[in-house]
């Protein structure tokens, strides 16, 4: 395994808020060698390409890619391929990173700030496991066409295939369960089996690998009923797996149970554990260059990092205690700031969390 970390900021807040996770894992002394490259609209102005080829050849070699974010309003005109968030979708592609893992974690120090009532949420630690690069997203034939059967033949239709290969069910279904080992041994599988035959494939495969795992509890829901439980009593969840699509939606509403976008890391890995970390929010160039965003997602996305991509578990716990500890100690950036508490910009978080370590 190679001990290479490709360090790609991005645009917007990305150089500041990755700045700061570089800075926590300088701090904890681990045999890591970081390279940073240019990725995103920053890399279009540089080399004419938002994802250019010494940046993809250097994620490749990597065992991990901290990134930051993408984007600005000013690319929105230039034609899909050279847009910044194709950089994402290339590196997602390339590097086979199939695997989405999006915690949901509201530290009770914070549990004002959710949209839900404190009870429900505080202290609220989900994961969910989104299949990436499967699904109706990318299953073909698509398009639009005549219809030649049910209701409206003869009528134009707009058409797409939902399907799941076994060989890609199960390995989701293996980073879920692993994941779930290390947590609290409760996997919940959401579907559609009802419905869809796609679901119940999914659903059969889920049980038929369960038996690899019997140490981790397995249940299954369906997508409705999910959503509504997320809102209604998320804190029975543990680890959640769920195809693209109802993964799309599921892992959004889990991050608004949190209420902070700005505290919520997220990986993508392939079967290699070789991983692209991120905080799920964007490049807010509304805030950029103003040392006001939040870098806590950027940090606890280098801790993900180290958990699943160079199984350090013990230092990923300690950023993450200590990310629990500055908000104990009361720092908040504006975007989680209330009365009572300690405004400070980005840099001055970034202390806050070395500090503590
Ligand atoms: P955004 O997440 O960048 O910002 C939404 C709101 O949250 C803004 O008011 C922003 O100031 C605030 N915010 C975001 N992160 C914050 C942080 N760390 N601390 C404090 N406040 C924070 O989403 P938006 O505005 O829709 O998109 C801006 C750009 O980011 C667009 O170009 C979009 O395409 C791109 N984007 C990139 C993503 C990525 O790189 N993975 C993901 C989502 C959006
Ligand atoms: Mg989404």
């Amino acid at each position: 395994m190679s001990n290479l970390v490709a360090v790609l900021p991005g645009d917007g807040i990305g150089e500041e808020i990755v700045e700061q996770a570089v800075r926590v894992l300088a701090a904890l002394k681990l045999d890591l060698e970081l390279e940073k490259a240019d990725v995103g609209g920053r890399a279009y102005d540089l080399y004419g390409h938002p994802l250019p080829k010494h940046t993809l050849d250097l994620a490749k070699k990597s065992q991990a890619v901290l990134f930051g974010a993408v984007g600005d309003w000013k690319y929105d005109t230039l034609p899909r391929e050279f847009r910044p968030e194709q950089a994402i979708l290339g590196l997602r592609k390339n590097l086979g990173l199939f695997a989405n893992l999006r915690p949901a974690v509201l530290y009770p120090q914070l549990a004002d700030v959710s949209t839900l009532k404190p009870e429900v949420v505080s202290g609220l630690n989900i994961l969910i496991v989104r299949e990436l690069t499967g699904d109706i997203y990318f299953g073909t034939p698509r398009g639009i066409r005549i219809a030649t059967d049910g209701l409206f033949v003869g009528d134009k239709e707009g058409y797409d295939t939902m399907r799941y290969a076994e060989s890609e069910v199960r390995r989701i279904a293996h980073i879920a369960f692993q994941a779930a080992q290390k947590r609290q041994k409760k996997l919940c599988s959401v579907d559609k089996a009802n419905v869809l035959e796609t679901s119940q494939f999914w659903r059969d495969i889920m049980i038929d690998v369960s038996k690899e795992y019997p140490d981790v509890a397995l249940t299954h829901m369906y997508i409705d009923n999910a959503a509504m439980q997320l809102v209604r009593a998320p804190k029975e969840f543990d680890v959640v797996v769920t195809g693209n699509l109802f993964g799309d939606i599921l892992s959004d509403e889990a991050s608004m149970l949190t209420g902070s976008i700005g505290m919520l890391p997220s990986a993508s890995l392939n079967a290699t554990n070789q991983g692209l970390y991120e905080p799920s929010h964007g490049s807010a160039p509304d805030i950029a260059g103003k040392n006001l965003a939040n870098p806590l997602a950027t940090i606890l996305s280098a801790a993900m990092m180290l958990r699943y991509s160079f199984g350090n578990e013990i230092a990923a716990q300690q950023i993450e205690a200590a990310v629990g500890k500055v908000l104990e100690q009361g720092y908040r950036t504006v975007d989680i700031y209330k009365e009572g508490t300690i405004k400070v910009g980005t840099s001055q978080m970034g202390d806050a969390v070395i500090a503590a370590l």
